[in-house]
């Protein structure tokens, strides 16, 4: 086994030409390994801390991330150099330790996730393997021998329609997004989402709305009337593409309710269509009418990050025909998912590396969830990059599902492409999670 020799770290930029954290690791015997930390726009309350300079006016309003990269190079890497490069656990219990706050704050979860990933990489490079093979064997080292530990090829969750705070908010729901159910196989499912989604623009522009152009996350940013309308014409461009609804494809929506939920009245405030008030009853009956109109199959964050009794009750009247995913709500925490489980809040867990801050945690929060029969859906944050580490961990960890945004901008497609890969590095072995995954 070799040993982590050294750690650079350096500020570079992500999709939305923010700066963001950079790390490589190299080992004594030469193996390497970098990552790229993402970052989100519509973020929960509940995340480890992303640590930003806050000198605002002088380096890109405050944003800058140079703390996080000398807690990297002068904080971090004196204490971990010399680590045994395989052994995640350690590495990552090391870096929680030198932070010594509960959410990352000293040092930064970007700082700290740059790391836990970088040596990561460096690892498989180091045995001279693929990273989701190297990933898988880690995740097989938790299981217990009853449990299948096979790696597996997650079903999309891809971004159509984009609003919120990813879109110029004249859409109070964050993501509309497409799910390719009828699919056999990873390219299937992937062809037939890249055919909606380039039928979807022709659509857009027939009806002469105005903004198709792209959302953070790839996704068309029309300015439509109303929040259906974005599920309407979904629809329709599936139906003309010869698809059929509820059997071939399926709706999954984020709408993201934390960012527009006042906790001081209890009431979320939709602003689409005029300005309307509702309390928590309210929200579960417009979720409810909309799951009765339309092949909706998936609810994310359909309630408040804090709103438990909401989720109990959300959950009691839809668990059992969608699946509702806490992305705010758990935030990628055992602690949050516990409390999930115990008060039969959602069904499934979003699971974004940077909620949390290191490989093993995330490990924590798949395995955590997943025994507890709560569904996993990897994901992207809306500031990416070049980096596909969260491809290779859904396959990994057999999370069932993932979700990276549209298919378009080379940040999302740089995942979906390198997914491709490892379904053809797998060969006939590929196993695809398809329909299943979802639970309902
Ligand atoms: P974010 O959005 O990365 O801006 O938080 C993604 C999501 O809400 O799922
Ligand atoms: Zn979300």
């Amino acid at each position: 086994m070799s040993t982590l020799a050294k750690l650079k770290a350096r500020e570079v930029f992500d999709s939305r030409g923010r700066p963001t954290v950079e790390v490589e690791a190299t080992t004594a015997d030469g193996a390497w390994g970098r990552a790229i930390v993402p970052s989100g726009a519509s973020t929960g309350r509940h995340e480890a801390l992303e640590l930003r300079d806050g000198d605002c006016p002088k380096r890109h309003n405050g944003r800058g991330v140079l703390l996080a990269v000398k807690n990297v190079m002068e904080e971090i890497a004196p204490k971990v150099v010399g680590i045994e490069i395989e052994d995640q656990g350690a590495l990552d219990a090391k870096l929680i330790a030198i932070d010594g706050t509960p959410n990352k704050a000293r040092l930064g979860a970007n700082a700290i996730l740059g790391v836990s990933l970088a040596v990561a990489h460096a690892a498989a490079d180091a045995c001279g393997e693929e990273l989701f093979m190297y990933l898988n064997r880690l995740w097989r080292q938790r299981l217990r021998p009853d449990e299948p530990g096979e790696p597996v090829l997650p079903l999309p969750m891809v971004n159509m329609i984009s609003g919120g705070l990813h879109a110029g908010a004249n859409l109070d729901f964050q993501d509309f997004l497409f799910l390719p159910i009828g699919s056999r196989s990873y390219t299937e499912a992937l062809e037939t989402t890249v055919c909606v989604y380039h039928a979807l623009g022709e659509v857009i522009k027939r009806k002469g709305y105005e903004g198709s152009l792209v959302g953070d996350e790839g996704g068309y940013g029309p300015r439509l009337l109303s929040n259906s309308s974005a599920v309407d014409l979904i629809l329709e461009t599936a139906l003309e593409c010869g698809l059929a609804l509820g059997k071939d494809m399926a709706i999954a929506l984020d709408v993201a309710a934390s960012h527009w939920y006042d906790p001081s009245t209890g009431t979320y405030r939709l602003s689409a269509t005029g300005d309307e008030l509702l309390d928590t009853a309210g929200m579960i009956a417009l979720l409810e009418h909309w799951v009765k109109q339309y092949p909706i199959l998936s609810i994310e964050d359909g309630l408040a990050e804090d709103d438990w009794d909401g989720w109990r009750s959300l959950t009691e009247r839809l668990g059992d025909f969608v699946q509702l995913i806490g992305d705010d709500l758990f935030a990628t925490q055992v602690e949050r998912v516990r409390r999930g489980v115990e008060r039969k809040a959602g069904n499934a867990v979003l699971i974004k590396l940077n909620q949390v801050g290191t490989l093993s945690e995330t490990f924590d929060a798949l395995l955590f969830a997943r025994r507890n029969g709560y569904r996993t859906i990897v994901s992207a944050r809306s500031g990416e990059t070049e980096d596909t580490t969260i491809a290779d961990l859904a396959v990994a960890t057999a999370a069932g599902q993932i979700k990276i945004g549209s298919v378009a901008r080379s940040e999302r497609l740089a995942k979906y492409n390198r997914l491709l890969r490892i379904e053809d590095a797998l060969g006939p072995e590929a196993r695809f999670a398809g329909r299943a995954a979802l639970g309902v």
